[in-house]
Formats: structure tokens, sequence, C-alpha cells
């Protein structure tokens, strides 16, 4: 399965999902590999270097993606591993309109700000565009990501509603959310996935939670079908 991790908004929380995704799809005994194609940051790659540096296992195998080709090489590799988790920069570039077109899962992790909620068209336009190229149907998969943990929000309630009043389809507002936790960016900074923190404590716990509900609702939940390139 090709997961694409891509939205054309900085900060968002994608390369933090790209991550946690990868590590609990390797720790399922399944052959991942991760591809930064964030071709400003490499984030998703300085992680594993970090996480492979500090020998923690499953060591995660990674490579960058770049350019023109990128559509091509990733069905190459798709071949080669169990699942291909792919991370884009958070804006319109090339890599993220090739990852598209052969991408299994589109997962979109957003918060309902405005600024956010103004980068769906430019999503539903690349939606479209990647369309022309594909033989199955690609949904986006919003995910409510860095969610308020205030027991008054409910950012997911909120986002839905706005995919409903913008009568959005070829999107949907996955039933996971990620909340805002302390927990994400200390994994991130010892090259780890939340679940693998030593001395879990409630927030952590509460994060490990959370990243299961969401992979087992890209991976077990599926309803994307396999993709078949028809150009690149
Ligand atoms: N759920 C979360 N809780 C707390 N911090 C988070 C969470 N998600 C992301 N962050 C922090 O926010 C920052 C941005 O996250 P991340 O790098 O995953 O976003 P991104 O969408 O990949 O950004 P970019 O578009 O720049 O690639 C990181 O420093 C990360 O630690
Ligand atoms: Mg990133």
């Amino acid at each position: 399965m090709i997961i694409l991790t891509g939205s054309v908004k900085g900060g968002t929380g994608k390369t933090i999902t790209a991550a946690n995704l990868g590590v609990e799809r390797a720790r399922a005994g399944k052959q991942v590999l991760l591809v930064d194609a964030d071709a400003d940051q490499g984030n998703l790659n300085d992680w594993a270097a970090a996480r492979s540096e500090a020998g923690h296992e499953p060591e995660l195998t990674r490579v960058l993606l770049r350019g023109r080709d990128t559509a091509q090489q990733l069905l190459r590799l798709a071949e080669k591993f169990d699942d291909i988790i792919i991370d884009c920069g958070g804006f319109d570039s090339q890599e993220l309109r090739q990852a598209l077109v052969v991408c299994d899962a589109w997962v979109i992790p957003m918060k309902p700000s405005q600024f956010q909620i103004w980068t769906l068209d430019k999503l539903d336009e690349l939606r479209n565009l990647a369309m022309g190229f594909r033989q199955s149907e690609i949904d986006g998969w919003l995910l409510t990501a860095r969610a308020s943990t205030h027991p008054s929000h409910d950012d997911r309630a909120v986002l839905e509603e706005v995919v409903a009043q913008r009568s959005l389809v070829g999107f949907r507002v996955l039933k996971s959310v990620i909340h805002e936790r302390a927990a994400y960016s200390i994994a991130e900074g010892m090259g780890l996935g939340v679940s693998e923190l030593p001395r879990p404590d409630r927030g952590v716990r509460a994060a490990i939670s959370e990243i299961g509900d969401l992979y087992r609702e890209v991976f077990e939940d599926d309803a994307q079908g396999t993709t078949t390139l028809v150009a690149a």
C-alpha cells in the first residue's frame, strides 16, 4: 500500500503522522519504506537518520525522492516493500502531484482553522488533476491533527461541518483524531514513535491510543482499492 501524507500548508503534522504510521507498520512486522519527498526540509529523513544513529529497532529503511519521475520510482519501490509511506512538503510540488497519482491512501492532517480551511479548494484542485491520471478514485482523508485537548473543543466536528457545507466530494474526515500533545514532539526528538517512548505517562498513553486508532483506520479499514497508473 502506498500512503501519502500531503497537503499545501506547513506545520500541520504530516511528518509526525508519517513517522508514527511507519513505526506502527514496522512493529506489525511489515517491510516499510519511508519516502521523504519534501524537497525543502527532509524532516522525515532526518528523523529516520536520528533513529538509526540511536540504534532504535526496528530500523526503518528510507529514501529521498525528488523530481519528475517520483511516480515511476514509487511504483517501482512498491514492488519491493509491503508498504510505502511518502511524506511531502507543505506546499504544491511536483512530488505531491506525482504521489497523488500513485498513492492508495492520502492522509491530510489539518485543523479547522480558517487558513487551513482555505487550502481545501487547492487540495480539491490537486485531487481533480490527479484523477485525470488514475483509474481508481482517491479520497482525501482529512485527519484532525494537532487538535485542542480542551473538553469544550471538538475540532473534528467542526472540520466535518466545513466539509459538509462545501459539498466536498472526494474528501472525508477520518474518525481518528490526533491531539496536540507533548508526547509527539518528545518522540520526534528521539527518533521514536510515541508507542516507543519509555515510561509512558497519561499524555503518552493517550497519544499511543490515538496513533493506534489512526493505524487501524488507515491500514485495516482500507476502502481505497488498488491504484493503476494511467500515465506518469
Ligand atoms: N500532535 C502534535 N502535538 C504536538 N506537537 C506536534 C503535533 N504534531 C506536530 N507537532 C509539532 O509541530 C511541528 C510540525 O509538525 P510536522 O513537522 O509533523 O508538520 P508538517 O506538516 O510535516 O510540517 P511541514 O509542512 O513543515 O513539513 C513539529 O515540531 C512537531 O513536533
Ligand atoms: Mg513535514
